[in-house]
């Protein structure tokens, strides 16, 4: 298995460009399910997750033409995808276990097909995370859902039909698995209390580029008309939000100064504001977002993870990297996840000082931090570690790196181009 070494102690300066959103590009792949038709998606990026879901898509009978970027996103893949025929309703257990996106293919298979065989994702290291609300939302749709030997066994053979659902708690996946069930349902869907993230929008996006109406993206209420067929649609996959919190977190962490090339300061709004107090500069400019911490100190701040629009889960991890180094102390809680702080071991080891009880963790910041040997968990866990090595004293060996390729394209390179000492260590 493949390990990251990082020296510490260097200052990230120049620019790192933003690849494609990697949680907007999974479930825009799925939507391909839903038509004959073909489906044009661009800046999709190179991901381990998106090979993982090509891998699926095309043993459900998608085809899949994958060019260079171009037009501007050079440094993108653009995807055609066409469904002609679905030639198998079965998601199984093998690649469902490896990337529990998988699951969204049950609401547009079921949609399409009128039946769908989905394996259940089993937990994974940051929770449970069940898919409750992901069938209770199609059954209110007509769907018959029974779990059978680990699977999900779905049947809608009357086809699906529009529906009222309030969703008793935020859900990314659900949302996404509901807006594209309703796309081909008879009438109209109207989903409460739905998911707000960028990510949904992109999703509403396309669907309306592919011929779905679909109101109240990036709001609480999403209303969707269901069609009796979609037509060809070119869509380009949002900037990876994600990935900007993380690089600017990184910078910071160096006290470096770097341009996130297409990154967008509106997407973690909340991410920003966070950092500004904690001493970051952040300032959109035409071609991204410029991060720098020239000599200010970095000041400890208290971080609450929210669904969108509030603090990322997803950026959790590195704040509290960062965190690790301010002066001063930060209570970090996380609301979304119940069990998020698998990194917090890891940065101990590195000489971090955290304090973890029930859902917060207290971070007192340290006047250093030492490279040592350390293990990723899961895919943020592992950038956190990156970031805490690229300030810590001596080496730094990351294992299991095959977490860090499922979300950050080209990782080494872009920072190395920065005047990171990093490099990868086959084996
Ligand atoms: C998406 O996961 C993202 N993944 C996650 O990013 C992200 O952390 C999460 O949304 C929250 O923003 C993708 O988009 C591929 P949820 P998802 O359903 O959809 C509970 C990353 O690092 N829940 O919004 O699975 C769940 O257990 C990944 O890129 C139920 O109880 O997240 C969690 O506590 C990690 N029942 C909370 O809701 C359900 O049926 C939010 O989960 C579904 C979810």
């Amino acid at each position: 298995m493949d390990r990251i070494r990082i020296r510490g102690g260097r200052q990230l300066k120049g620019e790192i460009r933003i690849s494609g959103s990697k949680n907007a590009s999974l479930p825009l792949m799925v939507a391909a399910l839903l038509t004959d038709r073909k489906l044009t998606l661009r800046n999709v990026p190179r991901l381990a997750d998106i090979s993982t879901m090509l891998q699926l898509l095309q043993q459900h009978g998608v085809t899949v033409d994958a060019a260079p970027g171009e037009n501007g996103h050079a440094h993108g893949t653009t995807l055609t995808l066409q469904a002609g025929k679905i030639t198998s309703t079965t998601a199984p257990y093998d690649i469902v276990r490896k990337m529990r996106a998988s699951v969204l293919v049950l609401g547009p298979l079921l949609a399409r097909e009128g039946q769908a065989r989905v394996s259940l994702p089993g937990g994974c290291a940051i929770g449970a995370r069940p898919v409750d609300l992901h069938i209770a939302g199609l059954k209110a749709m007509g769907a018959e859902i029974d779990i059978d030997g680990g699977y999900m066994v779905a049947r809608a053979p009357k086809g699906l039909k529009g529906a009222r659902y309030t969703f008793p708690k935020v859900s990314v996946g659900a949302t996404e698995n509901l807006m594209m069930a309703a796309a081909l349902a008879k009438g109209t869907t109207v989903l409460d209390n739905a998911a707000r993230e960028p990510e949904i929008a992109d999703l509403a996006e396309c669907l309306i580029a592919m011929g779905v109406p679909v109101a109240g993206a990036g709001t609480e209420t999403l209303t969707i008309e269901g069609v009796s067929a979609l037509k060809d649609a070119t869509h380009s996959v949002i900037s990876d939000r994600i990935e900007t919190g993380t690089y600017a977190m990184a910078v910071a962490m160096t006290a470096g100064d770097v341009e996130l090339i297409g990154g967008r300061l509106d997407l973690i709004e909340s991410a920003v504001q966070t950092l500004r107090s904690a001493g970051v500069t952040l300032e959109q400019t035409e071609r991204g977002l410029r991060v720098h911490r020239t000599n200010g100190a970095l000041h400890g701040v208290d971080v609450m993870t929210e669904p969108f629009p509030g603090f990322p889960t997803d950026l959790q991890a590195q704040m509290m990297a960062l965190m690790t180094r301010a002066e001063g102390a930060s209570m970090i809680t996380e609301t979304v996840f119940e069990s998020r702080f698998m990194h917090v071991p890891e940065l101990s080891r590195m000489g971090a000082n955290v304090t973890i009880h029930h859902e917060s963790a207290l971070v007192r910041g340290v006047p250093k931090l030492r490279g040592a040997e350390v293990m990723a968990t899961d895919l943020r866990a592992s950038v956190s570690l990156a970031i805490a090595a690229l300030a810590a004293e001596g080496d730094t060996t990351l294992h299991r790196v095959y977490h860090l390729d499922r979300g950050y394209e080209r990782l080494e390179e872009k920072l190395s181009a920065c005047g990171a000492d990093i490099e990868r260590l086959k084996g």
